[in-house]
């Protein structure tokens, strides 16, 4: 089966790491189609073309969307943020934005491991406002957040029902019920009575500014985290600092409901200043790309995406994403990881470098090790908006079940 793939390199560094992702993609047994869509700060300097609505059209009928980055110095800031990345969020519907995080944060000594769900059609990201007397002194500018039960509670669910799948079973609302007391008070019901439904998850709440020192300082305490659409994207620049850096950062812009298309792209910007160097780390991209083979287009299931397993081996990884090479030593550590899967790092940049019956390595130059494994078993249910409220482990959902990670129906053979 081949999966039809649009990608959108965007802006900056995007093509690069992009492309990358598709060779690591295609160095599974994963057969893709990929189309090519000319979108971004580029285009838009070009000739205007931001994202028209037969293009987005064009885009529902794929599988999957890959996005690189978007965002130039040369275009005001939101016009392509708002025309291109928001617009494809609100109108295909991608109310889901998980992130996963995972690391030895520094000052620590053990790894972390953390999902950030976070409500991605709401809040102040609507454009609810305006603006007054524009560049007078009498101006007056208002950006209001919107909060629908409908948004909040299906954002919420989604979150329980992946704690439920999780072997910690628990799930962290992060807000500012103390201040944003409309807000807060319908996220916080809307959290408490879907709580309801999954009493074998366990909950707790942090305002938002008390979860930025815990993201420092303890990490260990998060499983899955969830929260609005504002928190959430500066929480999730936070949870990439604190696990390795926002090089390695990758999310999945979800309609759970599968009526169209998911999204998957790094969390990382267009990093203009290093276009073209060679710098770009494309590791995000990569596993961005691993989140859509799981999620999507349920092939391969990702089980351990090289993370470093000591704090050591964290180091060089760290090291790794500040400038972007492969250090010798890192090479090394690699080289010992996938030892025990019989497998040679090569030099280029993608390998393939082994496929059994059981799963497959590839390994990409940066270093980055992904080790695939395929499943067999019995199909889950999906995700699904008709699928009501059934609740249990049984209906766990959760695709992706962490970094890179998945559970998912059986994966077909090529
Ligand atoms: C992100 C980005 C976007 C956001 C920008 C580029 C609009 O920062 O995906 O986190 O704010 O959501
Ligand atoms: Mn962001």
């Amino acid at each position: 089966m081949t999966h039809r793939i649009a990608v959108i390199g965007g802006d900056g560094i995007g093509p690069e790491v992009t492309a990358e992702a598709v060779k690591v993609v295609r160095a599974t047994d994963v057969k893709l189609d990929t189309v090519d869509f000319d979108l971004g700060g580029a285009r838009y300097l070009r000739d205007g073309t931001i994202l028209p609505d037969d293009v987005l059209d064009e885009l529902r009928t794929f599988d999957a969307i890959l996005l690189g980055a978007v965002g130039t110095p040369d275009v005001p800031p939101g016009v392509i943020e708002r025309g291109l990345l928001l617009k494809m969020r609100f109108e295909l519907d991608l109310y889901v934005n998980q992130r996963p995080f995972e690391g030895v944060g520094p000052g620590q000594t053990a790894p972390h491991r953390f999902v950030v769900i976070r409500e991605n059609t709401e809040g102040p990201y609507v454009g609810e406002g305006g603006v007054l007397r524009r560049g007078t002194p009498a101006e007056v500018a208002t950006q209001g957040s919107v909060n629908t039960r409908h948004g909040v509670e299906r954002c919420v669910r989604y979150a329980f029902e992946l704690a439920a799948s999780r072997p910690a079973h628990h799930l962290t609302l992060v807000h500012k019920t103390n201040v944003l007391t409309f807000a807060g008070d319908l996220w916080q019901r809307a959290f408490d009575d879907v709580a309801a439904e999954f009493p074998d998850v366990a909950t707790a709440y942090n305002h938002v500014d008390a979860a930025c020192i815990y993201f420092v300082q303890d990490p260990h305490r998060y499983d899955v985290v969830v929260t609005d659409n504002l928190f959430g994207d500066i929480l999730t620049d936070l949870g990439g600092a604190v696990s390795g850096g926002i090089g390695l950062a990758s999310s999945a812009n979800l309609n759970p409901a599968r009526t169209g298309p998911s999204m998957f792209e790094p969390v990382h910007g267009s990093a203009p200043d290093i276009v073209g160097t060679g710098r770009a780390n494309p590791t995000a991209a990569v596993l961005s790309a691993a989140l859509m083979l799981a999620r999507c287009l349920r092939r391969v299931v990702v089980v351990d995406a090289g993370r470093p397993r000591n704090a050591a081996a964290a180091q060089l990884h760290n090291f790794l994403t500040r400038d972007g090479t492969a250090p010798t030593a890192f090479l090394a550590a690699a080289r010992a990881e996938v030892a025990g899967y019989g497998v040679t790092i090569l030099p280029g940049t993608v390998h393939a470098a082994d496929r059994t019956d059981t799963g497959f390595t590839v390994v990409v130059e940066s270093g980055l090790v992904l080790h695939g494994r395929r499943l067999r078993g019995p199909r889950r249910r999906e995700h699904g908006g008709d699928r009501g409220r059934a609740r249990g482990p049984a209906a766990a959902p959760a695709d992706l079940t962490d970094q890179g990670g998945v559970s998912g129906p059986p994966v077909a053979r090529a």
